[in-house]
């Protein structure tokens, strides 16, 4: 265990959470794709993003949820690839995906149009042969041509590995592999905890099996604390890496503080700290020595300018520092 950290609480993960099936799989692809980037001389960024479901009945009929789009994951994990990086893009199911996020709100059907060569000669019949185009209207997916080239050129580099979950557990559990699979490439990864996880959670020791029954009138339940995987990420999976938490408030008086804390406590590399509802406009980044703040004006947002690229620009160059110090 690193000098300075404190005893983790992993046992608890194990005992506490159910193992997603292929979690070993998983950590064995996340562990080659490190290993094939770093070897090529790139780094790698792990990338979380979205919100956690934490069930509340065993066989799930509700669940608790939280307000997390998956946008800053996403649109981060563009600006990364952008600067060189491979990135690991651990997101949760149906959260906003990058490239794709561009065009989230879209009825896609509004958006193309069918074209037969020969139209005028045959019958509508002929649709769906080999004559037939789908035409794009660029104005309801602006840059489309731009973004599918990008995307093509990430997937043709093998650059983007995604990795899905859904509840509490399978992030929990994902997220060790992840730590444990990069630790092979010390300081060249990343860890950028854009993920809004639970910090409650029903054990499942404790859990109804069937579905609540309202019949029994108003519901009251406990929740336990869910361990921070801050700790044994920093402490004991991944030690040599770059570690970026997120700290979310939506009180900003208490948000320096609370960011310096969790600084304080794990003792990783910086927080961004941001207040829910400015957060797309205007960030902190602190780091034990250092406090810089981004914005993004409201004409710079109409201009298309995006705070994650200032986020990702900053970190990166920071990142940049560290592995030189690391290697002095
Ligand atoms: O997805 P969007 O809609 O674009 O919104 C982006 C965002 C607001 C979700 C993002 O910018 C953000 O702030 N993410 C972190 C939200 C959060 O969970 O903050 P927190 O203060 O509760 O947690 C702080 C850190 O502890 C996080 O980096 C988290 O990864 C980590 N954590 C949390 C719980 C836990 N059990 N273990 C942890 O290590």
């Amino acid at each position: 265990m690193s000098e300075g950290c404190v005893a983790s609480s992993e046992g608890r993960l194990a005992e506490e959470f159910a193992v997603p099936a292929q979690v070993e799989e998983v950590k064995g692809r996340m562990a080659a794709f490190a290993a094939r980037h770093a070897g090529e001389g790139r780094r790698v960024v792990l990338v979380t993003s979205g919100g956690t479901k934490v069930p509340l009945e065993s066989r799930t009929v509700r669940f608790l949820d939280n307000f997390s789009s998956g946008r800053r994951g996403a649109s981060s994990a563009e600006y990364f690839l952008g600067a060189g990086y491979a990135v690991i893009f651990l997101h949760r199911h149906r959260s906003l995906y990058p490239y794709t996020r561009r065009y989230a709100g879209v009825n896609l059907l509004d958006a193309l149009t069918v074209s037969t060569e020969g139209e005028t000669q045959g019958p509508a019949e002929t649709q769906g042969g080999s004559s037939t185009r789908v035409l794009v209207d660029q104005r309801a997916l602006p840059d489309i041509a731009s973004v599918l080239q990008r995307y093509q050129a990430v997937k043709e580099g093998g650059l983007l590995l995604p990795v899905e979950f859904s509840t509490l557990s399978d992030y929990l559990h994902l997220l060790k592999a992840a730590a444990q699979a990069l630790n092979a490439i010390g300081s060249k990864a990343m860890f950028y905890l854009a993920a809004a996880v639970s910090d409650f959670y029903i054990p499942a020791s404790e859990m109804p099996e069937h579905k609540i029954q309202s019949s029994n009138g108003p519901l009251q339940i406990s929740m336990k604390m869910v361990p921070k995987m801050l700790s044994p990420l920093v402490c004991e999976w991944s030690p040599l890496a770059f570690v970026i938490s997120f700290k979310l408030e939506t009180d900003g008086e208490i948000l320096l503080a609370r960011a310096r804390k969790a600084l304080d406590t794990y003792r990783h590399q910086a927080v961004v700290a941001n207040v829910l509802d400015s957060r797309r406009g205007y960030v902190v980044i602190v780091t034990k020595t250092d406090t810089q703040e981004l914005r993004v004006t409201d004409e710079e947002d109409r201009a298309g300018a995006e705070i994650e690229q200032r986020i990702v620009d900053a970190l990166t160059s920071a990142h940049t520092h560290f592995i030189t110090q690391q290697q002095a």
